[in-house]
């Protein structure tokens, strides 16, 4: 089939004709803050949507239209909005500590790491941060510090959070990016020093043969290979590619980082680590840990984690701190979340919702003739506009990415709520009606969309 010719400007008219109150604030917020937006990722053209209220799978934004939420706070709701579950425990922090934050440590913080460390690394260590790039950072840290070496490798495509250090490759224009078997480093942010570029490695995801040349030919003082085993939560490493990285990074004593922020409790209840039955040298875990409050976390080997000990020697040890850290709310609010997620049947409801989903989505376009593949695992997916299959970033990039906005901006015109092109989160508060919902508005969009096309 031949590419879709969509008139985006017809597009975009109907969206900005359904959202005028979105408009007039982000108007009003540019004045404020550059781009109208508190983080790049939250902006996206014409204007972002503005929200006002959200109930379960429901959000409601400031002109009083109802979106079915997928965004989930891009994953970070697994309960829904507003869970009863929260809310008793933001209540009962208050009732039975009397405040928010102490600024010491407390029991909930050894419970909680407790948890974490027995799903995700048992017999290691954990600390506690405040989100997921401080997780990012920190074990990164940490692995410089435990083999006194100094490169990082990281996977084109792949994302870490709005660090320095970890700031290239993640969205390169392709053109700039060299060969698709040896990646070059290339900067995503202004600030990042260029020095930090010629102590970075970049390898290409599910290219076991130019990923194992590249470690084994230019490994020299790398401390560590940081990745998302599912790039962008849902295109998955292929098993044997994971196998062999563990394999070859654990006999080259480089340790290996699993940010699993995105796909901790989402893929699996044990992250991708259970899908793949890999224990990383470390995890880096955020967003669903703290049940829609900011948290982040590191678990890993202990004697890596070791280094964190502040009654070791000053100048041995990592220095790690942070006001927040292992705040009350973040600690009950995620505690709770996990315990209600880990109940008998839960995580697989999640699973099967999604599933159910993803295929109805997979079931129009099929209908409809329109080329696509379709990824993710557990409590999350997405799609790709293209009849080749999804194996890393560059496929991701030569996919259909126009039509795929188009039908974005339309799904949130008929009230479908997802940042465009982002992945689908589902939470236990969707139910099956939520889901049938979906699938007939994806359907009224698709055929909106065939309709402009055609016209
Ligand atoms: C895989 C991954 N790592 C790190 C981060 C950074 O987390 P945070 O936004 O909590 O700093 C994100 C955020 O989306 C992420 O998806």
């Amino acid at each position: 089939m031949q590419a879709l010719r969509i008139d985006e400007e017809k597009v975009i008219r109907r969206f900005e004709s359904h959202t005028p109150g979105s408009a007039k604030l982000f108007r009003k917020a540019k004045d404020v803050t550059p781009g109208g937006v508190m983080a790049a990722i939250k902006f996206f053209d014409p204007y972002p949507i503005f929200m006002k209220r959200a109930q379960g799978s429901r959000i409601w934004d400031v002109d009083g239209n109802e979106y079915v939420d997928y965004l989930m706070s891009y994953g970070a709701l697994v309960l829904g909005h507003g869970a009863k579950k929260t809310r008793d425990s933001i209540a009962s922090v208050m009732e039975t500590l009397g405040t928010t934050v102490f600024g010491t440590p407390t029991e909930g913080e050894i419970s909680y790491g407790t948890s974490l460390r027995e799903i995700y690394h048992p017999g290691g260590s954990m600390r506690f941060t405040n989100s997921g790039l401080e997780a990012t950072t920190l074990a990164v840290r940490l692995a410089r510090a435990h083999t006194g070496k100094g490169k990082i490798a990281k996977f084109e495509g792949h994302y870490h959070g709005a660090v320095d250090r970890l700031l290239f490759s993640y969205s390169p224009e392709v053109a700039k990016t060299g060969r698709s078997e040896s990646p070059v480093p290339i900067a995503d942010s202004a600030d990042v020093d260029k020095g930090l570029l010629s102590d970075s490695m970049v390898l290409p995801f599910n290219d076991w043969e130019a990923t194992e040349r590249i470690l084994t030919r230019q490994g020299e003082g790398l401390a560590c290979v940081i990745m998302e085993p599912f790039e962008e939560g849902v295109i998955p490493g292929e098993k044997e590619f994971m196998n062999n990285l563990r394999k070859l990074t654990r006999d080259l004593r480089v340790p290996l980082i699993f940010d699993e922020v995105k796909t901790g409790f989402r893929v699996r209840f044990g992250g991708a680590s259970e899908y793949y039955s890999i224990v990383p040298d470390m995890t880096c875990l955020g967003k669903i840990i703290g049940g829609g409050l900011p948290i982040g976390a590191v678990v890993g080997e202990a004697d890596i984690l070791a280094h964190l000990d502040p009654s070791t020697k000053k100048g041995t040890n990592v220095f790690h701190s942070g006001t927040f850290n292992g705040n009350p709310l973040s600690i009950n609010i995620g505690m709770a979340t996990i315990e209600e997620l880990r109940k008998p049947g839960r995580f697989d409801l999640l699973r099967r919702r999604t599933e159910h989903l993803k295929s109805e989505f997979s079931a129009v376009l099929a209908a409809r003739g329109i080329p696509h593949q379709m990824a993710g695992e557990g409590g999350m997916f997405n799609f790709y506009l293209t009849s080749k299959p999804v194996r890393n970033y560059r496929d991701v990039k030569s996919s259909d990415l126009k039509l795929r906005r188009c039908l974005d901006l339309q799904l949130i015109t008929n009230g479908v709520y997802l940042k465009p092109e982002n992945r689908y989160c589902l939470s236990l508060a969707h139910s099956d009606e939520d889901v049938n919902l979906t699938r007939e508005k994806f359907a009224k969009s698709v055929d909106s969309l065939l309709a402009l096309a055609a016209s």
